[in-house]
């Protein structure tokens, strides 16, 4: 006798369970829409009917018609709303308009992992749980070239996590900042740019410092940006900051290297000092947490529960001698959470 099911109720159930299924369908759909250069297609000939796309693409016609109608479903096309035009025409969706930029190259980011989430998706995981050897990216990056594609992605996605940051802390009352990890430099020479008393300081690994100090020199700003080598896990953090930053770096580390993150934090800061932390939040972004956690449990340089719920977080700093001032959660602009947090 099957044994009795309690909630959710019917449709909840088959609405969760499809929604997994939709999940992979949908990642599927994005590559081939890559892969077949749809998105240029789209921005070099305008709004086109199914038939012309087919053609265009060399597909069997009724798949093509099956897939065009399948892009509509997870949006990445839509119906040109120009009820006269027969037969109808399709145009970029409010997806493709998103991820690709109007010539129909896709944002660099956004190919990468997916290309990386694919590579993932396409082993088996039962034999990658048993312990299958995986190609490894290695993290922290090992050589220079790993270093500038990790600077790129953050380079490319540095501008909103700019805005978050500045949404919810204001640096006027600020003289030394000290940037733990702080990319490529990007986020220091905005700072230094837009805020004329301040000094800030790039903390990182050789190869990303060395990537650092060029861009530092390029901007002209050496004399308000320093760069500093370290790896975090072994060395001090340089001393005597108003403010400390993290950000979107706590999210590749399980939570004992947070810790002593937070406790160098402490030494890097002056009496009063304050740190901030910018990441997306496990609670606040679910789909965003699989979805890198994923990617993750293949490689094995990444440790466990990288993305964390804000309560870690705050348990963390507690524990740490820190009293949080601010969080500003997840908005409609911004994936990041931010915590602005006083040394005790
Ligand atoms: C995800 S990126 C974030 C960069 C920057 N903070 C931003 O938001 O644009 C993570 C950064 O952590 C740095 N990093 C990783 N491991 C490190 C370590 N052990 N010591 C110092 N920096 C490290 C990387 O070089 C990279 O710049």
């Amino acid at each position: 006798m099957p044994t009795e099911r309690r909630e959710p109720s019917p449709t909840q159930r088959d609405d969760i369970y499809y929604r997994f299924l939709a999940g992979a369908a949908a990642t599927r759909l994005l590559q081939s829409v890559v892969d077949l250069n749809l998105p240029q297609l789209l921005a070099s000939k305008g709004a086109l009917a199914a038939d012309e796309i087919i053609t265009a693409l060399a597909l069997q016609p009724k798949r093509g018609s099956k897939w065009l109608l399948e892009l509509r479903h997870v949006g990445l096309l839509e119906e040109l709303s120009d009820a006269s035009s027969s037969p109808v025409k399709y145009r970029a969706g409010p997806l493709m308009r998103a991820l690709f930029y109007a010539d129909g190259r896709m944002e660099f980011f956004y190919q990468d992992f997916l290309r990386i989430s694919l590579n993932a998706q396409a082993l088996d995981l039962v034999q990658v749980l048993r312990g299958l050897p995986v190609p490894q990216i290695p993290y922290p990056p090992q050589t220079l070239a790993e270093a500038h594609a990790l600077e790129r992605w953050m380079r490319d996605t540095a501008r909103e996590t700019i805005a978050t940051i500045e949404q919810a802390i204001t640096f006027e009352g600020i003289q030394r900042l000290l940037d733990v990890a702080g990319g490529d430099g990007t986020m220091a020479i905005h700072f230094a740019r837009r805020y004329p008393q301040l000094h800030v300081t790039v903390f990182n690994l050789p190869n990303s410092a060395y990537i650092a100090r060029q861009n530092v020199v390029r901007a002209g700003a050496g004399e308000r940006v320093s760069i500093v080598e370290g790896d975090f896990r072994h060395d001090p953090l340089p001393q005597g900051y108003d403010l400390v930053q993290f950000s979107r770096v706590l999210a590749d580390w399980p939570e004992d290297v947070c810790r002593m993150l937070l406790d160098k934090a402490q030494h890097a800061l002056v009496p009063g000092g304050r740190l901030l932390i910018c990441e997306p939040l496990a609670d606040d972004n679910p789909d965003l947490t699989v979805a890198w956690e994923y990617k993750y449990l293949h490689y094995d340089d990444f440790g466990v529960e990288l993305y964390k719920p804000l309560a870690t977080y705050e348990r963390l700093l507690s524990q740490a001698g820190f009293h949080i001032l601010k969080v500003n959660r997840k908005t409609p602009d911004t994936i990041h959470a931010v915590i602005v947090a006083q040394r005790q």
